[in-house]
């Protein structure tokens, strides 16, 4: 069986490479997206990669991965910390998860140390910058393969 998965990646990601470089890095997104293709590629499994600053658009694509019995790894970004809707859609649609960070929030400020999406993810993965995702798409193979083969 084919392994279908979703990266999604929150608001303000679009802006990786000039955005507080210090705490996240030089690395932009469309470098994060050709670093996934080449991890997919490898594990043998089907990338879809997006962005959206808008919760509403992630809650429809967490749908579409859940219609697609697709894993997702998810970097929520300011959402991490907010979104009851992020949550309700992971867990209405049963969807696989790995929640990714590419700082340490936990290091950082009280307000990013709470997560919504934590409680309903596989694992989490956070402060290794984009290495986590490679991470992220390794673990949520290895799981994938377990459930469906
Ligand atoms: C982030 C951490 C969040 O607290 C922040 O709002 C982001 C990015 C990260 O990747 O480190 O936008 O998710």
């Amino acid at each position: 069986m084919t392994k279908e998965i979703f990266v999604l990646n929150g608001p303000n990601l679009n802006r990786l490479g000039t955005r507080e470089p210090k705490i996240y890095g030089a690395t932009t997104l469309a470098n994060i997206e050709t670093m996934c293709s080449a991890k997919a590629a490898e594990l043998g499994a089907t990338l879809t990669f997006r962005q959206s600053n808008h919760e509403g658009e992630l809650i429809d694509w967490i749908q579409e991965a859940a219609d697609k019995k697709a894993g997702l790894v998810i970097n929520p970004a300011a959402y991490t910390h907010t979104s009851i809707a992020l949550q309700d859609a992971i867990k209405a649609g049963d969807v696989p998860t790995i929640e990714v960070h590419l700082s340490n929030i936990h290091a950082r400020e009280s307000f990013r140390h709470k997560s919504y999406i934590s409680p309903v993810a596989l694992g989490v993965i956070c402060g290794l910058g984009a290495q986590g995702y490679l991470l992220a798409l390794d673990a949520l193979a290895s799981h994938l393969e377990q459930k469906y083969d």
